[in-house]
Order: structure tokens, then C-alpha cells, then sequence
């Protein structure tokens, strides 16, 4: 099976959408600054799993305030899959942005979410692999939520991110380091949910990065922040129930059955960081340095 066959199996039901998210990443509980939606109550509260949509935006927040956006800025989201990140961009900041994916299933819900939005003017959505994608016109940012550990080629990634983007652009992506044990789970767990034996390790990003004449200028570890009461929220019902059906309907009884242990599994491993998530952003070079 190569790559792209296992992406499309992996996004084409996505696990989020299936379990009614509209973004397809983690949330993010920092501070109080994501209860300020209205309705909200407290979203440090994972009791209240109704949160996760407020921390899933906080996390978008949190990660793209890096990119120091100004509005009329022409954005790139890299993998950007259901569109959600694209919308709340352009509402928030009047920004214009395109979504690269390759998978044509969060394409089709992205373009209803873009134009549900009334944003067809200021959201585009193209269905192709990232490193086959080019543009004649250069981008002020670019953003990669949780996509680019799916890319074998991390130099490449790197590469194509610099001819796109402006001299003096910006870029960030958000990204999980895995060193879980025991081995043979781990690449079981990293087949089914990335597609793939392995994920870079947070080096092999910051040597690409230099190689393709970027410069690094912050690397954050916010698993504290994300992964611990992400997975709480994912043991709550009604997700727990529906996470549990997907998994049956996608892999069987017996996985489903077994996925308590798999999340004590998973859980462990993040307090024992041998799963991690990282915030990174940098910048192109400006004219002349
Ligand atoms: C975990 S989802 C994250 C989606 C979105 N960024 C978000 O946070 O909601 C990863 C996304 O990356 C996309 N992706 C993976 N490899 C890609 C590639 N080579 N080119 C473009 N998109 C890719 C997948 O199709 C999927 O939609």
C-alpha cells in the first residue's frame, strides 16, 4: 500500500469529524483566554466536555499569534483538512488563506465549511499533496497543524515552505514527537492513525529548516497544555462511546475492546514524555540578510 492509499484510508473517515469536531487536532487549556466564546464556562474544566471545540480554537490562537498576522496577509495552511483553522483565520484576522490537503474527503467538508461561512472569496481549498503544490503569487505565512509528521520528506516540506513563502514570511506548525514503548506497539499505533512505521524526530524538522535557508526562532513543548486533558475529554462521554464505535467499525471488536488500555497506554506515555507535542515557528530571511 504506498502513502497516499494509506492517507486516504486514515482522513477519508476522519476520527474527528466522526466524533462531531470541527477541527481535526487537539485543544489547548493555557489560560482563561478561551472562555471568553459566549456561553462558555470554565473550558479548564474537562467534566465539560463541550469545551473542546473553545480549547480547540485556543489552540489555533495560541499557535498562530506567532505569525504576527496583519489583515489582507495571504496565508497558507498546510494539511489544513476540515477548513476550520482556514475560517476562524480570516474571521479573526482578515486574512486571506489557502488550504492544501490531500485528501479529497476533508476538501469537500473544508469547501461546505468555507462556504457556509460566506468566505468563497477569501478561502481557497486545493486538493493536493504539499510537496507538489506551487504558487505564482508568495505568502506573508504558512501554518502546518499536526500534517507535517505525515510528510516522509522533511527537507522537501522545508524547501517547498521557502519558495512560498516572502522574504521575511512566517511560518508555524504544531508537531508530536513519539518515543512510546514498547516498540511494536508504537509503530502499530503509528500505522493506523499517521500511516507510516515512524515520525521525525524534532531534529530532523530544525535541520531542514536550516538546510532550506530558514531560520528557526522558537520550539515550545506544550504537551502539558494539550495532551493530558485532550485525552480526558476523548475518555468523556459522548466521545469515549463514539471513539469506541469508529474503532470497532474501522478495525474491529477486539481493538475496540482493548481501547481503555490503549488510552492508559497512551497516557502514560505522555506523562512519561515519551509523547510529545511541540510548537515551532521562524521566518524566511528578509531581503538582503
Ligand atoms: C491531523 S490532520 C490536521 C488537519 C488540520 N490541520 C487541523 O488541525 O484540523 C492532518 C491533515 O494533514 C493532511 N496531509 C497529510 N499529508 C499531507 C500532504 N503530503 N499534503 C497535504 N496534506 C496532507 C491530511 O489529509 C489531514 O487532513
Amino acid at each position: 500500500m504506498n502513502r497516499r492509499t494509506q492517507l486516504n484510508e486514515i482522513y477519508a473517515d476522519d476520527v474527528n469529524a466522526s466524533l462531531g469536531f470541527d477541527y481535526s487536532h487537539m485543544g489547548y487549556w493555557a489560560d482563561q483566554s478561551a472562555a471568553d466564546k459566549p456561553g462558555a464556562s470554565d473550558p479548564t474544566n474537562v467534566e465539560d466536555p463541550a469545551q473542546f471545540g473553545v480549547a480547540q480554537t485556543a489552540y489555533v490562537r495560541h499557535l498562530s499569534d506567532r505569525l504576527q498576522l496583519s489583515p489582507g496577509d495571504r496565508v497558507l495552511d498546510i494539511g489544513g483538512g476540515q477548513g476550520a483553522t482556514a475560517v476562524w483565520l480570516a474571521q479573526n484576522h482578515g486574512v486571506e488563506v489557502v488550504v492544501v490537503d490531500a485528501v479529497p474527503e476533508m476538501l469537500t467538508q473544508a469547501n461546505r465549511r468555507v462556504h457556509e461561512a460566506g468566505l468563497d472569496e477569501r478561502i481557497t481549498c486545493i486538493h493536493q499533496d504539499f510537496l507538489e503544490y506551487d504558487s505564482i503569487q508568495r505568502f506573508d505565512a504558512a501554518i502546518a497543524i499536526e500534517s507535517l509528521y505525515h510528510i516522509r520528506d522533511q527537507d522537501q516540506a522545508f524547501r517547498n515552505i521557502k519558495r512560498l513563502l516572502r522574504p521575511g514570511g512566517r511560518f508555524c506548525f504544531s508537531t508530536y514527537v513519539s518515543d512510546m514503548r514498547p516498540r511494536f506497539l508504537r509503530t502499530r499505533y503509528l500505522l493506523l492513525t499517521v500511516g507510516d512505521r515512524d515520525i521525525p524526530q524534532l531534529d530532523r524538522y530544525t535541520h531542514a529548516i536550516t538546510a532550506a535557508g530558514l531560520k528557526t526562532e522558537r520550539i515550545d513543548n506544550v504537551t502539558r497544555f494539550v495532551l493530558p486533558r485532550s485525552s480526558a475529554v476523548l475518555r468523556s462521554e459522548p466521545y469515549f462511546s463514539r471513539l469506541r464505535d469508529y474503532v470497532s467499525d474501522h478495525y474491529g471488536r477486539i481493538p475496540a475492546a482493548l481501547l481503555p488500555y490503549f488510552l492508559n497506554w497512551h497516557d502514560r506515555s505522555v506523562r512519561h514524555d515519551n509523547l510529545c507535542l511541540f510548537f515551532v515557528d521562524g521566518c524566511a530571511p528578509k531581503r538582503g540578510e
